[in-house]
């Protein structure tokens, strides 16, 4: 996306972060994510529908491709949690913990 921005000679802005919230479990971080993604995906939807408006396709095809790793991201969280939103309860908190250690820790 930073390539496109210059390409069309504009200037990217990566020193604006939104608040970070990792959370205090596994479950709780897997919350967390999910709200994002969810937010993320309605802000890539709304980018494709300007990029429409001012007939940006190009931008607009490299936009829908990110939102499809956004909808496999939150896809991959309601998979893991087993709920949409993911529900923080012990049982899903034990499966998120068995599951991050599978996938992040050295065995
Ligand atoms: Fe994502």
């Amino acid at each position: 996306m930073i390539s496109r921005i210059l390409f069309l000679e504009g200037k990217p802005i990566v020193s604006e972060v939104n608040k970070i919230h990792i959370g205090s479990d596994v479950a709780q971080m897997f919350k967390n994510d999910h709200e994002h993604e969810k937010n993320t995906i309605v802000a890539y939807n709304e980018a494709i529908k300007l990029a429409c408006e001012v007939k940006d396709f190009a931008t607009r095809e490299i936009l829908e491709q990110i939102l499809s790793d956004e909808d496999g991201h939150i896809d991959a969280i309601e998979e893991v949690c087993g709920s949409s939103p993911p529900n923080p309860t012990i049982a899903n908190a034990r499966r998120c913990t068995q599951i991050q250690r599978f996938f992040f820790l050295p065995i």
